[in-house]
């Protein structure tokens, strides 16, 4: 039986639905089963990190499981993983880890990943950067309302990489032998700006869109509504590192035997979210 915890995510549902179609036994974890809507053929349990209390129940049984990180919540998890004989654990961390210059979002997986590391189980370690997702979350709004995309106009360009690629790097690491003690730099098959994103989106959708660079400080205040402060200035932090940021890794294809879906692909894929 392998878990999946934060199995309603952007990267822990492609995990659940990529193991079931390789004939796996699954049981995703999530604090509203009622929400969840997973696939048939899931097993669904409740439960928490925050709750290390639920936790056992979710392990029972369980020999390899996907491990969302959840800042101070792996402890418990791992505890608890010990006691109910997991043998193999794959933990979701970043890139950010390895920035030479520390950053609260390294520092944040560097300390997860230390609890894993010590944890006495075998482990491999993912260490994406960032995700295509996230022009879903913080760009599509802004398309569909205005088709300017607001954003830091500081010419650094990223490697993000869609996440079914990072949840088919973990299945191969859950099912596979020969990953214990590796940790694996995931990142998209190419570097892009943020101008350059906004044209292939505007590609896609057929529809001309536009970028506008702002100062860190106007990104600060056009931010400040829906994100916490301190997360805002570790974004900001993390994109001076734009040597790190541009770098692309080629673990991704060499682990799933195939080239890392690219932006356009990506875009095609989610285009309804977009419109
Ligand atoms: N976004 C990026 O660019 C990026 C880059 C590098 C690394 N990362 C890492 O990836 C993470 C995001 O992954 P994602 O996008 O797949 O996640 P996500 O879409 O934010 O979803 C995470 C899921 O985890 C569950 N969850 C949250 N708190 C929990 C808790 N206390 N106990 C158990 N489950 C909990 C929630 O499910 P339920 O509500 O169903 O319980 C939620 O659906 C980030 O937090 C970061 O650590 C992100």
């Amino acid at each position: 039986m392998i878990l999946v915890t934060g199995a309603t995510g952007n990267v822990g549902r492609q995990v659940v639905g990529q193991l079931l179609e390789e004939g796996a036994e699954v049981r995703a974890m999530t604090r509203r089963p009622d929400r969840a809507d997973l696939p048939d053929g899931v097993e669904v349990v409740r439960g928490d990190l925050a709750e290390p209390e639920t936790l056992p129940e979710a392990l029972r049984g369980v020999e390899r499981a996907f491990l969302f990180p959840v800042p101070d919540r792996t402890a418990g998890f791992l505890a608890a993983a010990r006691e109910t004989g997991l043998r193999n654990v794959v933990l979701l961390s970043a890139s950010a880890v390895r920035y030479e210059r520390p950053n609260p979002i390294g520092r944040l997986h560097a300390g997860i990943e230390q609890a894993v590391t010590d944890s006495g189980l075998s482990w491999t370690i993912l260490r994406p950067g960032a995700f295509m997702a996230n022009d879903l979350q913080w760009w599509a709004p802004q398309i569909r309302a205005t088709g300017v995309v607001r954003g830091l106009g500081d010419g650094v360009a990223g490697t993000p990489i869609d996440e079914c690629d990072i949840a088919a790097v973990a299945v191969r690491a859950l099912l596979d032998d020969g990953h214990a003690g590796r940790t694996y730099l995931l990142t998209g098959p190419e570097a892009l700006t943020d101008p350059q994103r906004v044209a292939i989106l505007g590609d896609v959708l057929g529809r001309e869109l536009r970028f506008e660079g702002l100062s860190a400080e106007e990104y600060r205040a056009a931010m400040s509504a829906r994100v916490p402060a301190p997360v805002v200035d570790a974004l900001i932090a993390m994109r001076a590192e734009s040597k790190e940021m541009a770098e692309v890794s080629p673990a991704p294809a060499d682990l799933i035997g195939r080239a890392p879906h690219t932006y356009a692909e990506w875009a095609a894929r989610h285009a309804d979210g977009f419109r």
